[in-house]
């Protein structure tokens, strides 16, 4: 089960990735269609209408903001507790946390576009606590399989 702690922790890290590339691709693309005559407004945003290349990138980072990361997070959740490593709870709880401040903040940045400097920040806090959760099973889930193994003692005549 460390194995697949590990594992969850390093797919939350990519799944950051994919959120930082998916919004800039999205960004990127809606720059290039403004600037080829391209209009937006709030009835253009509400329309099904408007397409450009890297539009998919606002869904995927909806979607996977909304849904797969917290579902992860929460496997990485579950998987801590059979981990059998030391720290493995307290490290996937603060990805949880890290994880519900982040979604907030993207949720409430719409109407509050201050919140998204600390958006953009709390990814690379997340994209850190994943990494270490998944380092930190490496490094101190050994000795628990080790003691296992130990020789058994050899009385002496
Ligand atoms: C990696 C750096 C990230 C950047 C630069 C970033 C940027 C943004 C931006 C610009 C938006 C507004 C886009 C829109 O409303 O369609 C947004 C929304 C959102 N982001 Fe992020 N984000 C990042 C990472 C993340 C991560 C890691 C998560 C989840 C754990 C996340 C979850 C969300 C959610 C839930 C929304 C609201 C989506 C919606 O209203 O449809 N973001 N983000």
């Amino acid at each position: 089960m460390r194995m697949v702690y590990k594992v969850l922790a390093y797919v939350v890290a990519g799944l950051v990735m994919v959120q930082a590339a998916a919004i800039a691709f999205a960004q990127f693309g809606l720059m290039a269609w403004i600037e080829q005559g391209g209009t937006l407004d709030a009835a253009a945003m509400q329309s099904d209408d408007v397409s450009f290349t890297g539009v998919a990138g606002y869904m995927i980072h909806g979607m996977f903001g909304e849904m797969v990361i917290p579902i992860v997070v929460l496997l990485l959740l579950i998987s801590s507790f059979f981990a059998r490593t030391t720290g493995a709870v307290k490290w996937a709880l603060i990805v949880v946390v890290t994880t519900a401040v982040q979604v907030t903040l993207g949720l409430l940045a719409d109407g509050a576009p201050a919140l998204g400097i600390l958006h953009g920040a709390g990814a690379l806090v997340l994209f850190g606590s994943a990494i270490m959760a998944g380092m930190r099973a490496k490094a101190t889930g050994a000795p628990a399989e080790d003691a296992s193994t130990e020789p058994a003692a050899v009385p002496v005549s």
